[in-house]
């Protein structure tokens, strides 16, 4: 029997869209390998015993609401709550048309693309930034501009020249706190003028808020949409704060560019879970996320201070890394010569994994960068695991 060939049949875009290293990082690690990969909460701060009673509670007494299909804007009472908690969290109420329930943070980003991007348009992103939204102009054949980033985040100069210059992005996507891939928090004085040169411009920001909640000491700095609600479009996502599997954020901002964002979800996938949404609204209206994010905080504070202390004793000279304020993720700089590709192999032989640079850059750079997430591996755990990187990166 022949096998049939459809390479053919493939769009040209599949070709677009970089590398599968997302996909390694789902995939997970083998076994015996202690993995700082993925940006994956830590299951300790699953509220397993919460959940476990309102789904059944609403699978006994609201499953026509539930298990039904809901509005592609999502819910109306959980568009309510959300509505509730911007004014809670961020100071700012949104009217209800300016806000929608998607699938997670991710879609989001898909949504901009399918909703403002034409083939070849230009799209400013930081340098380095999260891969899976670099992935996803990829497909949608946005051409990225990588702005430079220093100690603290954007650099909001440089993207002020270069719009100075004539550049004129559909959008400039930031990550403002505890970023993804770098660790990295905007300043206020930066948000403010980033907010200020946008605005000159007319430039639209895509605010991804992924790690805003889990700052290691509770507090927070304003973000762009509360600066700026006609500018900004915010994603948000509960996968940090709540669980991932739920598949559930929200996307606020101009009432023009969201309903845009509704209409192309149409073509994603109609509409967020009902069941998800629901145990979200009930879990976070019974006051759910004052009584966990605390813990997560802690923990996950605690364990960057682990990671640091191996990092500070077990790195050679020459290897620096980032100080996050909070969220899952650092980034290390090895010397020039080291190139964090090739390094792998060894690194995976000697039992650790870890995200290398290049994917998180838009063309050749970062070959020397690395990601180590300190989310979901033990205290014990990340200081066995830096001795065995530091020892492959001595061996380079
Ligand atoms: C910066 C950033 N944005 C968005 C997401 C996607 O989140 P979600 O799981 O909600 O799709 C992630 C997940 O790692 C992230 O790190």
């Amino acid at each position: 029997m022949s096998v049939a060939d459809f390479q053919h049949s493939f769009a040209r875009r599949t070709q677009l869209a970089g590398g599968s290293e997302l996909a390694t990082i789902l995939a997970g690690s083998p076994p015996g390998v202690l993995s700082m990969t993925g940006g994956f909460p830590n299951s300790k701060t699953f509220p397993t015993a919460e959940l476990e009673e309102i789904a059944r509670r609403l699978l006994r007494e609201d499953s026509a609401v539930a298990m039904q299909y809901t509005p592609c804007e999502g819910l109306p009472s959980v568009r309510e709550y959300l509505v509730e908690r911007q004014e809670q969290l961020q100071g700012r109420r949104p009217e209800t048309a300016e806000l929608i329930v998607t699938s997670g943070g991710m879609e989001c980003i898909t949504l901009m693309c399918q909703a403002l991007v034409d083939p070849g348009d230009p799209v400013v992103v930081e340098s380095p930034t999260y891969l899976a939204a670099l992935m996803a102009l990829g497909r949608a054949e946005a051409a990225p501009m990588p702005i430079a980033m220093d100690e603290d985040g954007l650099r909001v100069d440089e993207l002020e020249a270069q719009l100075a210059d004539g550049l004129r992005p559909k959008f400039v996507y930031t990550i403002p706190e505890y970023q993804n891939p770098t660790g990295r928090t905007l300043p206020l004085e930066r948000r403010e003028t980033l907010v200020e040169v946008c605005r000159k411009h007319g430039v639209l920001i895509l605010e991804d808020v992924a790690y805003r909640e889990l700052s290691f000491d509770g507090t927070s700095l304003p973000t762009l949409w509360s600066l700026a609600p006609d500018l900004v479009l915010q994603a948000g996502t509960f996968s940090k704060s709540f669980f991932p599997g739920v598949r559930l954020g929200w996307a606020v901002g101009p009432s023009e560019v969201v309903a845009e964002l509704a209409a192309a979800k149409q073509n994603t996938d109609q509409c967020a879970g009902g069941l998800g949404q629901r145990m979200f609204e009930e879990y976070g209206r019974s006051g759910g996320f004052e009584r966990h994010l605390p813990a997560a905080r802690a923990l996950y504070a605690s364990h960057w201070a682990a990671l640091s202390a191996a990092l500070e004793s077990h790195m050679p000279d020459g290897v620096e890394w980032t100080q996050p304020a909070g969220g899952f993720l650092t980034w290390l700089t090895l010397p020039e010569t080291v190139d964090t590709i090739e390094l792998r192999p060894a690194a995976l032989e000697a039992g650790v994994a870890y995200v290398p640079g290049p994917p998180f850059f838009v063309g050749d750079a970062g070959h020397n960068g690395m990601r180590l997430s300190f989310s979901h591996l033990t205290e014990d755990e990340l200081g066995e695991a830096v001795g065995r990187l530091a020892a492959v990166v001595r061996a380079r």
